[in-house]
């Protein structure tokens, strides 16, 4: 079926983030959005086919207006569709018992130790039917679409047995055929050690390297392989190990880093040259400056050190080294059940020192290219997928000034109005 070209006009402004499809933004370009007062854009067959100011684009579609659909954004702003490039969307159950717990003194790795964090809602996911975890990833894939989402990267890690850990990625799978989020899937078999395997951890690694890695490539099930590398989970050599014989069968390295104690997480992902090192809360100035002479991407979760209620990763410190910087929901049931990439992007600048405008760039080019899309989505220019928000703002400050606030008023997916009036077409 074709669609209707969509002409947006006379936004506030339109924040197009040009220029940084081919290598992710650093340093002080993190702060240029390349903003277009009163501006329009004009969308086809799924991909933008002209951005520019309203009079310029009114005079090169004249002879096209009765054909497209028209949509005033005057007072209002349009930006790239959000991509949120670190998610554990795929799970069952729910946790707030351990966040009252945490509440009353108890740390996240005394909780994870005595069975319960990832091991509770392992249990809970490979009880759960094919059926139960689509319908509820379903739901909060729905969520984030209604916060202006329109890519997320999805990772397994709640089976650690090779049929539930692929049972989890098939989910992820379908969903991403079914739903107008496009899914980026990771594998990340190597999120816990399972209860049974804790006298023998080294035989769980095998079973990730010899068993798991080469089912998930052979099903065409994931783009990347992630591992928590953390003090009493997955050591850094074990990480490397893990990473490489991904690696090895086109799987690329992401690695949850220095998350809850310095680990050499970061140099680990420099060493390996890793896509993305994620969390980055207690990495070492060393292993920041190594990800940046390597081009490592810092994914930052400032939700998570929120609820984890511990000191944010110093994001203002990592963008002044040159580390490309994006931020993300870290979306799952323990350390940050949210889906509010709106939010974090407040956070960002609440807590990790950064500007609107590297909130912004952090959220969307750089957040694409923490999943290897930077050159399809991420930024309004010609040719990129028709990703496109029309948010209820005045101007993009008003995006971080109003905290919590969700703006989406449009999202426009593939070409597509997906979310109208703030609400989902179904
Ligand atoms: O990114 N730290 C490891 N993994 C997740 C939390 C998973 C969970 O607690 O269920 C994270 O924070
Ligand atoms: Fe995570």
């Amino acid at each position: 079926m074709s669609l209707n070209p969509i002409f947006i006009r006379n936004a506030n402004e339109v924040i197009t983030l040009k220029g940084g499809s081919s290598a992710p933004v650093t340093g002080s370009n993190m702060k240029k959005l390349h903003v277009i007062n009163n501006g329009s854009i004009w969308l086809e067959d799924g991909k933008i086919k002209a951005v520019g100011d309203d009079e310029e684009l009114l005079h090169q579609y004249k002879n096209r207006l009765h054909e497209s659909t028209v949509i005033n954004a005057q007072g209002k702003i349009v930006m790239p569709g959000l991509v949120d490039p670190h998610t554990h969307l795929v799970y069952a159950g729910s946790r707030e018992n351990e966040f009252t717990r945490r509440l009353h003194g108890s740390s996240y790795m005394e909780i994870m130790n005595a069975g319960g964090g990832i091991h509770a809602t392992t249990k809970a996911t490979r009880e759960a039917s094919f059926e139960q975890l689509y319908i509820e990833s379903k739901k909060r894939l729905d969520a984030f679409l209604l916060h202006g989402v329109t890519t997320v990267e999805a990772k397994s890690g709640y089976g650690l047995t090779v049929e539930s850990e692929l049972k989890q990625l098939e989910v992820a799978k379908e969903l991403n055929k079914s739903h107008s989020i496009d899914i980026v899937s990771t594998f990340m078999g190597a999120h816990a050690i399972p209860a049974h395997y804790k006298k023998a951890p080294e035989k769980y690694v095998e079973l990730i390297i010899d068993e798991m890695i080469p089912k998930v490539v052979e099903r065409k099930l994931a783009q990347f392989n992630d591992v928590f590398c953390e003090k009493g989970v997955f050591s850094p050599q074990q990480s490397r190990r893990i990473l490489l014989a991904g690696f090895n069968h086109g799987l690329l390295p992401k690695i949850h880093a220095d998350e809850i104690e310095p680990y050499g997480g970061a140099e680990l992902a420099a060493e390996i040259g890793a896509v993305s090192a994620d969390h980055l809360l207690r990495a070492s100035e060393k292993g920041l400056r190594m990800m940046a002479e390597n081009g490592v991407m810092g994914v930052l979760l400032p939700g998570t050190a929120l609820f984890l209620m511990t000191e944010c990763a110093n994001g203002r410190n990592m963008i002044d080294l040159g580390v490309p910087i994006a931020i993300s929901t870290d979306c799952n049931p323990g350390s940050s059940p949210t889906v509010s990439m709106p939010l974090m992007m407040n956070f960002a600048c609440l807590t990790m020192g950064m500007t609107p405008e590297e909130a912004i760039t952090s959220s969307t080019i750089n957040a694409a290219h923490a999943i290897k899309c930077g050159h399809e989505i991420g930024s309004l220019e010609v040719g990129k997928k028709a990703d496109v928000l029309i948010l209820y703002a005045a101007n993009y400050r008003q995006l971080q000034y109003h905290y919590g606030v969700n703006h989406t008023d449009t999202v426009i997916k593939a070409g597509k109005v997906v979310v109208k009036d703030g609400k989902l077409l179904r």
